[in-house]
């Protein structure tokens, strides 16, 4: 079980404040207005908040960030941190300010006085969001997690709003748990029992064995795990809550990447646990759906393999037949993912009538190149589509940038003894992908792929993870699922 911290609303309990324990913070705008909380504080604490808000330290702060009195005189607090906030903040300022909140604070328990400040929910969030840990395989610590308690002025209407936030942020860490699992835990069938668990919350799921994988045609994805003991599997995860014909969300689920013959470098191999993060984020915003009942018909599918190198392993030059019947060329077999795409979109169209496809893939790493660790890669058939999810990435503070997809790319892909190679050189390489995967989508489908590669694990913390997994996506999508495929 990974950590996380339970958040509580209370009301107001000023009188209490000098007994709190761990960490206070109080909220202070830009004019350094002293809250009635505030005031409290600076009381107890023979005036060092008002001398602190005077400060230089204070002026350079910006929104969202918070400075901190460690061993305040007067309380028995650990520390009081000011958290600098526009009365009126964005939702990402807001979900910042918990998150830095959530850095400053560490494992101890917090008391926020957030009394009547608007989106004391988002802030919320980016407390829960920046406050996760994958320590499942630490030892155990004798110091457990404090719980946050924020104080609000009215306390129930700020819960009754978190509440589906609270659904999103597990549905980013069922994301962040699986991405951060290594391959020797998290094998196809571990990934596949993970997803089965989310029947109980309503989803119906449905898991497509070797053979009837095979029975379907599936010789794309199939060439790539025929090489690993650990059976290919797709699965299906259907969350019914609306009406008409589904949004598809299509997951590429290698892992582990070895590269396959075709054999990675040692040097950051380990960092190919993460090549199942396109399937890791479908089952979180499956996950965060179901928990918020949300009244929309989604349908998530997953493809989940291993590319090994071993005496049954697909070689460089194999020619194998697609569901669709296209015919591939393996130049490559490091370049697997848009094999296993290839399938599972043929299959999601085939099968699930979707009125539109989103995919998502730890792709390329062109595309890290491309875009760094900032935005995953945007490509669309669909301009109104593309834009609707921008403005959904953007409004969630979840970087995500347009590339072109164009005849001219797809043309790198031409090759003589089959109807297309998996590779299209070095130029665009990013873009050649996308292009591969244009050619299982079928006429006027919208359909959007995001190449997740360097967002989805990253080095460094970001504004809403700690360094390793972010879960990049999950609020976004569940965001234009709001937005676009929500009845009424
Ligand atoms: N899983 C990798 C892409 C990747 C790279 C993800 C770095 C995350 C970080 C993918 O399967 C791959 O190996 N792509 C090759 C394609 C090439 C052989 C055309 C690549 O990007 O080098
Ligand atoms: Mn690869
Ligand atoms: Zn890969």
């Amino acid at each position: 079980m990974t950590e996380m911290r339970e958040i509580e609303f209370a009301p107001m309990a000023l009188e209490t404040l000098a007994e709190a324990e761990g960490h206070v913070a109080v909220l202070v705008d830009g004019e350094g207005t002293l809250s009635p909380g505030a005031r409290r504080i600076n009381r107890l604490t023979k005036g060092a908040l008002a001398r602190a808000v005077g400060s230089d330290a204070w002026g350079k702060l910006k929104d969202g960030e918070a400075l901190r009195l460690s061993y305040p005189t007067g309380m028995a607090a650990e520390a009081v941190h000011l958290l600098r906030i526009a009365r009126r903040p964005t939702i990402t300022t807001a979900r910042k300010a918990g998150a830095s909140l959530a850095k400053a604070v560490g494992n101890g328990a917090l008391t926020l006085l957030a009394e009547n400040t608007r989106r004391v929910d988002e802030i919320a969030l980016g407390l829960a969001l920046r406050g996760y840990a994958f320590t499942d395989h630490l030892s155990p610590e004798d110091t457990p997690r404090g719980t946050a308690i924020v104080q609000c002025k009215d306390p129930d209407p700020v819960a009754e709003g978190y509440a589906p936030k609270a659904a999103v942020a597990q549905g980013v860490f069922f994301t962040r748990d699986l991405i951060s699992e290594p391959a020797n835990v998290l094998t196809t069938s571990e990934f596949a029992s993970r997803l089965q668990d989310l029947s109980d919350l309503g989803v119906e799921v449905e898991v497509l064995e070797e053979d009837k994988l095979a029975e379907l045609g599936m010789g794309a994805l199939l060439c790539v795990g025929q090489g690993s003991d650990s059976p290919s599997k797709v699965v299906i995860m259907r969350w019914n809550g609306g009406e008409g014909a589904p949004l598809a969300l299509v997951g590429k689920g290698v892992v582990f990447d070895t590269g396959g013959i075709s054999l990675k470098p040692a040097a950051g191999m380990e960092d190919m646990t993460m090549d199942m993060g396109g399937a890791g984020v479908v089952s979180g915003v499956m996950k965060a759906l179901a928990l918020r009942k949300a009244p929309a018909n989604v349908v998530g599918l997953v493809g989940l393999v291993e590319n090994m190198p071993s005496g049954n392993a697909t070689r460089p030059g194999d020619i194998v037949t697609s569901m669709k019947g296209d015919t591939i060329e393996v130049i490559n077999t490091d370049a697997e993912g848009r094999l296993v795409l290839a399938d599972v979109l043929w299959h999601a169209q085939e099968a699930e009538k979707p009125a539109a496809i989103v995919d998502l893939a730890t792709l390329t790493g062109a595309c890290v190149i491309a875009l760094g660790h900032e935005n995953a890669g945007v490509f669309s058939n669909d301009d109104r589509f593309a834009n609707d999810f921008l403005r959904a990435a953007a409004s969630e503070g979840e970087g995500a940038w347009r590339l072109p997809l164009g005849d001219g790319y797809d043309s790198q892909l031409k090759t003589l003894k089959a109807d297309m190679k998996n590779v299209g050189g070095r130029p665009g390489g990013a873009i050649t992908a996308a292009q591969f995967l244009q050619r299982f989508i079928q006429d006027d489908m919208p359909w959007i792929h995001l190449d997740i590669a360097g967002v989805a694990q990253v080095a460094k913390e970001t504004s809403f993870a700690p360094k390793g997994a972010t879960g990049w996506g999950v609020m976004a999508l569940d965001r234009l699922v709001r937005d676009r495929f929500e009845r009424g």
